[in-house]
């Protein structure tokens, strides 16, 4: 059946400016590194990117490596563009990054222009696109000149098959080289895409968020709920089945411990004395800065989506209830 959009769409989600740009990016972003492989029911990722598109989420954010299999994800979304979201490719911001490995040979990772550049054509190919939106350095490649990772991305800006540059995961002395060097070309560094979660509040301790935001550079924080670890999934200390401690490689048994128990147990009462749920909490928390452009959120159906995209809904966060949320913000988010 022919897709057509909900008229409601723009309704109820909120969007900010992604930095001094131009560009507004809604509250929360989809990402699809990890339910949108060819290990997962094609359509239930139709259906949670469609119902996200329905509620406004306009940002679905990618990278060549996003699977399984390596390049799995691009391709089954642009399956979704070419079957059910052609018709809105301007209302929607499409992001793709290169620089993590995805093969053994020199050219499949790091930052080198010869990499960055032969991946973008090929994350192009397999999305059906004629350009992404936002082009990015995925994380920071300290045996490439930075000039010249900085230059692959101008050159994808320049010509054309990019809108925007990004970066992610860069420490802050290099993301702020990073947006001298681009603001340099006339290129402006778009958005810094890292790691934040009560779990994990590194941008804000080691200044990587101020840098951002004094640079006039968006922050996208991505893996908002620990990737599943502010949610009520683990509190009993056991892992479901259906659970990505159960099935993925970058959570695990191991990461459930009495220790990250106790903690998100206070957490989550946090969050019931609220009248929500902790992952909404831990929403909330997030995009409590005015200077985080987005939750760039997973789900692995359309019911955690919804449930997840209903966190704003809430009384603002109390200084002492910030207090209290800190106490249990020990750095348990898992690498
Ligand atoms: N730049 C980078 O290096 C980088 C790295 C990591 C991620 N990212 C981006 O960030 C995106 C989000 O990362 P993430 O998936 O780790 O984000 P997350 O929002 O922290 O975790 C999402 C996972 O939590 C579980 N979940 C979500 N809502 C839930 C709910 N209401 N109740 C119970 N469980 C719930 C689901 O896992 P289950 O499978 O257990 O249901 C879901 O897949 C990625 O897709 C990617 O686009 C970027």
């Amino acid at each position: 059946m022919t897709f057509s959009a909900a008229d409601s769409r723009y309704d109820t989600i909120r969007f900010r400016r992604a930095g001094r740009s131009g560009l507004q990016l809604p509250e929360f972003s989809l990402g699809l590194w990890q339910n949108f492989g060819d290990n997962r029911s094609f359509t239930t990722q139709r259906d949670i990117v469609l119902r996200a598109f329905d509620l406004g989420v306009t940002h679905f954010d990618l990278a060549n490596r996003y699977g399984p299999p390596s390049r799995s994800a691009e391709k089954n979304f642009g399956r979704i563009v070419r079957e059910d979201l052609s018709p809105y490719r301007e209302e929607i911001v499409v992001t793709t990054k290169a620089g993590n490995p995805i093969g053994a040979s020199p050219y499949l990772s790091g930052g080198s222009r010869k990499h960055l550049l032969s991946s973008l054509d090929i994350s192009l190919r397999d999305l059906g696109l004629d350009y992404v939106d936002i082009f990015y350095s995925h994380s920071p490649d300290l045996n490439t000149p930075l000039e010249e990772t900085v230059g692959a991305l101008v050159s994808a800006v320049r010509s054309g098959k990019a809108l925007y540059a990004g970066i992610s995961n860069y420490g802050r002395d290099r993301a702020l080289e990073a947006a001298h060097l681009l603001a340099a070309e006339g290129v402006p560094l778009l958005v810094h895409q890292s790691r934040y979660s009560i779990l994990d509040q590194h941008i804000d301790r080691d200044g990587i968020l101020d840098a951002a935001t004094e640079t006039g550079t968006g922050t996208i924080a991505y893996s908002p709920l620990a990737q599943g670890l502010l949610t009520d999934k683990y509190l009993s200390g056991s892992v479901p089945q259906d659970s990505r401690a159960a099935d993925s490689a970058f959570l695990s048994a191991n990461d459930i411990t009495a220790d990250y128990v106790s903690h998100a147990e206070e957490l989550n009462r946090i969050a019931q004395e609220r009248g929500q749920s902790l992952p909404q909490l831990a929403l909330q928390w997030v995009l409590r800065r005015p200077d985080v452009t987005s939750a760039l959120i997973g789900a692995s159906s359309v019911a955690q989506l919804e449930h997840n995209l209903a966190a704003t809904g809430f009384a603002e966060l109390s200084t002492d209830e910030l207090a209290r949320i800190d106490a249990h913000a020990v750095d348990l988010s898992p690498r």
